[in-house]
């Protein structure tokens, strides 16, 4: 949330910190800035997406040995350009960006106005700015100082960059819960919210940890504590190519992202499931398996999509395992006093490894001595690092707003788990774990199958797009599966959509059923297929419109259903896996033909670090 670029060194700052920014964009995209500077410090500001910073930058002297740059997603102070970073002290001569909340901020804005302090934002951030000036005019302390000061009375979750005039190509950062990534290059050094600014310039990179300070030159960067000790960088090498952060010949991210899946899976599986050996690798999994298979109870929290890829485990982990499983949201689990009890196993689900709410419920849960086992995308986050142990979904970047590859990748690394947990606790027959194992090693080739034709499903957006609601139904484990469809449906189109467990509609949602609603049905062939059929039959005998994803060659839907979108026939167990498929698509192809911006859409930004 908010993304942050800043920049020291030999080239000139501007173009690498506007390049970032667009890089960087998924992240908040109501406003954007920049602080540049040369002879004096300079700041630009502008309400809306980093191009219209840009158009209105077009002709400008921006030559900069230095700069920090800022794309948003409101907390505090609407969308605008006076809210927008970077914010400038009151002497002028600093400007900083942040990411996060302070939460303190209104106690301290009290004491600034007192103080004789003005302000020309709504926003925490300028607080905290303006703390930080006063600290260091008022106390006469160095700037690292009065930073450090500063943060030591903040509550609540922040990165900061600063630029000062007096000191213009030292950049001072901070991090506490949100991410901050520097890039090592010669003579030069790169800061960003994550890696993708950084990954065309170098593959050196430090992540900083929360409460330390960094003191950024072009030949130097130090690393201190809040108590002022030197902390030494640990340098890590990125593992990512700069063409996964491009749309490759794609319209959007989303687009490419959707078709990324038959790699992302194999990348999920590949060196650790082998369907010739019948055996599942996973080196977090293998080095805490007794932990996993004795656990008592399976605890998991994570947010949105990762939160339905959580309720696909708890029918597998369940019907494999025999473990009882509880599925929370990281915003409930926070702030209630759930209890953990010895043996319980916590499974922490996360694209970003960033999102506010899951990082806190970690923090709590570990406060009840629970072992934490994160499932995660993004190499090196804050999730991973706060877990006892975990497995990285191998997803690659994802860009797009709406989640579709890391969905499908958690979905695997998920059913390995509970595969490897399953076969040495001997609840599922050696047959049973092969055929699985086949199953989830078909599966990159079948949703390339599914994605060899999506003409149809383009021809069903158009016909449904100037729908007022959507209601997506299924059972079992499709279930979550409608919950995930109407999510992308939400997001990308903003028509209302509702997704609900299918013999649930008649206890309420039954009544919203007339001609124009269409109900789409995940029903591919499982154990409820009758079942859920004569839910599709309910519908129809009230008018609504049936769109259904079903297995091939079930002809008895196809005479239900006014729409059918078919995928290839599957194990129930993996079916998520390809059911989810095409309702990725819907969603996308509606949200296209409404003209929306379906990689940016409104109020949403990709990695939610503010609860
Ligand atoms: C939906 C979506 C969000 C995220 C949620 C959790 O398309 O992307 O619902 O799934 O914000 O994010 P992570 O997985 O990064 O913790």
């Amino acid at each position: 949330m908010c993304g942050i670029v800043a920049y020291t060194g030999n080239r000139d700052a501007y173009p690498v910190i506007l390049k970032g920014l667009k890089r960087l964009e998924y992240r908040g995209y109501d406003s954007a800035g920049v602080a540049l500077v040369n002879h004096g410090l300079k700041t630009f500001k502008k309400r809306g997406k980093v191009g219209a910073l840009e158009e209105s930058l077009l002709g400008k002297d921006l030559q900069a040995v230095a700069g920090i740059g800022h794309t948003r997603w409101a907390t505090h102070g609407e969308p605008s350009d006076r809210n927008a970073h970077p914010h400038r002290s009151s002497n002028g001569k600093l400007a900083m960006v942040h990411n996060g909340i302070i939460e303190n901020y209104s106690l301290l804005k009290q004491d600034l106005l007192k103080k004789g302090y003005a302000f020309e934002s709504d926003t925490d951030t300028e607080v905290l700015l303006k703390f930080i000036e006063d600290i260091h005019v008022s106390h006469e302390v160095s700037l690292e100082e009065a930073v450090r000061i500063a943060l030591k009375r903040v509550v609540g979750a922040y990165v900061i960059v600063l630029l000062n005039e007096d000191d213009p190509e030292t950049l001072i950062a901070a991090r506490k819960g949100s991410p901050l990534v520097i890039g090592i290059g010669k003579g030069e050094h790169f800061l960003a919210s994550d890696a993708s600014p950084i990954i065309e310039y170098t593959k050196e990179v430090v992540y900083i940890n929360d409460y330390e300070v960094a003191i950024v030159r072009p030949d130097e960067l130090i690393l201190k504590n809040l108590g002022n000790e030197r902390v030494t960088p640990h340098i890590t090498q990125l593992d990512m190519e700069l063409a996964a952060i491009e749309k490759g010949g794609f319209d959007h991210f989303m687009l490419k992202e959707i078709f990324d899946q038959p790699q992302s899976i194999f990348d999920c599986l590949r060196g650790r499931l082998d369907a010739n050996m019948g055996s599942i690798r996973m080196g977090g999994v293998d080095k805490h398996l007794d932990q996993l298979v004795n656990a008592k109870r399976i605890l998991i929290i994570a947010c949105g999509t990762s939160w339905h890829a959580g309720l696909v485990a708890e029918y597998v982990f369940e019907e494999l395992c025999r473990i009882p499983v509880e599925v929370e949201y990281a915003s409930e689990f926070r702030y209630r006093n759930p209890v953990i009890n010895e043996g319980d196993v916590i499974i922490a689900i996360s694209q970003s490894g960033e999102t506010a709410d899951t990082l806190v419920a970690i923090e709590r849960a570990k406060e009840n001595k629970a072992f934490i086992f994160g499932v995660v995308n993004v190499v090196g986050s804050s999730i991973s690092r706060q877990s006892h142990a975990g497995a990285y979904t191998h997803a690659g970047p994802e860009i797009g707003v709406a989640s579709t590859k890391a969905f499908t990748a958690q979905l695997v690394v998920l059913n390995m788990i509970a595969l490897k947990i399953a076969y040495t606790k001997r609840t599922i027959d050696q047959h049973r774990y092969l055929h699985l194992i086949n199953e989830l090693n078909e599966i990159p080739d079948k949703v390339a199958l599914i994605l060899q034709d999506t003409d149809h499903i383009k021809i069903l957006a158009d016909k449904y797009k100037d729908a007022r609601d959507f209601l997506y139904l299924g059972r079992g484990y499709n279930f979550p599966i409608a919950l995930e469809g109407a999510l992308k449906l939400k997001e990308i189109s903003y028509i209302h959509a509702e997704g609900y467990p299918a013999a649930e509609m008649k206890h309420g949602p039954i009544a919203l059923v007339e001609e124009s609603l269409p109900v789409v049905f995940v029903a591919t062939k499982d154990m409820y297929h009758d079942k859920i059929l004569s839910n599709a039959q309910e519908i129809k005998a009230r008018k609504g419109k049936v769109i259904a994803v079903i297995s091939e060659g079930d002809s008895q839907f196809q005479e239900v259903a006014d729409d059918v979108m078919m995928v290839p026939l599957s194990d129930e167990l993996v079916a998520p896996l390809l059911s989810v498929i095409p309702l990725q698509l819907l969603a996308y192809f509606i949200g296209v033909s409404k003209g929306l911006d379906v990689d940016k859409p409104r109020n949403l930004a990709k990695s939610v670090t503010v609860e």
